[in-house]
């Protein structure tokens, strides 16, 4: 049978029934890759988890199957978020899958172009604030407490149920769950979904154990890390220049009860991460290579020494498709050529 998504997959672990109409894009079912270099620079079994190879590019699409899924059952017309780019894109699509309306504010300059453009061509009003991502959660959770508009960011509790089923899709993969997760931690509330669906797999019997969770914020954006709000958060991740973010609590539990850690990655860390995964083929946004950034760094402090050969899986949140900015920032230029072969050939080295 065809794949039709992830609520047809899980649908006896989400809050869906007969009535739902379910709005799918075919999201999730995402390949957990094996990557050479990680594993041999740590020692472990280490697993990428490509969520940018959802239909719009990153793992929102899991959260956003659920939440326009469940306004839709409810009669919704109208659908709105706040934005770093990601959660913009895919509300946009989903929205349009079923004709639905969507409204999306960004923080005004502050999102890569890729996501941009993707939101704008699925026809969401897009509504730059001059402000960061914070201010402008702030001022959609007002607006749809205000207005029937329905609100799709994270803290819609339908969005963590769909995302959950990335951890039941690694479990269903590897046999159980990884002794280690890796996660980027913006809005905080990815980590929250796949600490549930852990633990709801546990609690099913379809995985023995639980992982450790590990976040990685961005150094400037670390309000988890340094226990305290960050009021002008800055990193070049984009996705994850967040000052406040709104599950914060459910992070903080997340990391408790996995007995993980939330730590933060330099955007040097974060770069040299996002070059690293290029190099084994492996494109991805910069604020998903916080991940492997996080990784390398507890490796380098010798915290996985007692811990050879088990599996640990890194979330990889998003297409490096999206921010083509960063990657041109970030390499050497093309070499024009005359069009030649005799020059041609001695530019390629012969
Ligand atoms: N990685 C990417 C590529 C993201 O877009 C986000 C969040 C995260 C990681 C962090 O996930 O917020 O659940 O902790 N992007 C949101 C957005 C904020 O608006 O697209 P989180």
């Amino acid at each position: 049978m065809l794949y039709q998504g992830l609520i047809e997959r899980y649908r006896k672990y989400l809050p869906v029934s007969a009535k739902t109409p379910v709005v799918s894009l075919c999201e999730g079912n995402t390949p957990l890759i094996h990557s050479k270099v990680l594993s041999g620079v740590t020692g472990l079994k280490v697993y990428l988890k490509y969520e940018g190879l959802n239909p719009t590019g990153s793992f929102k699409d899991r959260g956003m199957t659920m939440a326009i899924s469940k306004a839709k059952e409810k009669g919704v017309e109208i659908v709105a978020c706040a934005s770093t780019g990601n959660t913009s894109a895919s509300a946009a699509a989903y929205a349009a899958r079923c004709g639905m309306k969507s409204v999306v504010l960004i923080p005004n300059g502050n999102i890569a172009l890729g996501k941009l453009a993707q939101a704008m061509i699925h026809g969401a009003k897009v509504l730059a604030v001059e402000g960061n991502f914070d201010d402008a959660l702030n001022l959609v959770k007002e607006i749809t407490e205000k207005y029937p508009i329905e609100l799709v960011n994270s803290i819609n509790p339908f969005r963590i149920e769909g995302q959950k089923t990335a951890a039941f899709e690694i479990c269903d993969s590897l046999g159980d769950a990884p002794v280690f997760h890796a996660i980027p931690v913006g809005n905080a509330g990815n980590i929250t979904a796949y600490w549930k669906g852990y633990t709801e797999y546990f609690q099913n019997k379809k995985s023995k154990t639980l992982p450790r969770m590990l976040g990685f914020q961005a150094a400037g954006a670390a309000p988890i890390v340094i226990n305290k709000p960050v009021k002008d958060p800055q990193t070049l991740a984009t996705a994850i220049k967040i000052g406040n973010p709104a599950s914060w609590k459910l992070a903080l539990a997340a990391r408790d009860d996995s007995k993980g850690l939330i730590d933060s990655v330099t955007d040097k860390e974060i770069i040299a991460a996002y070059k690293l995964l290029a190099s084994e083929g492996v494109f991805v946004e910069p604020a998903s290579a916080a991940s492997v950034a996080g990784v390398i760094k507890l490796n380098t402090q010798g915290y996985f020494k007692k811990q050879k050969n088990v599996p640990l899986v890194c979330t990889l949140t998003g297409h490096g498709l999206k921010d083509p900015n960063i990657a041109i920032a970030n390499v050497s230029k093309p070499i024009i050529v005359k069009p030649q072969i005799k020059e041609i050939i001695k530019k390629i080295g012969f």
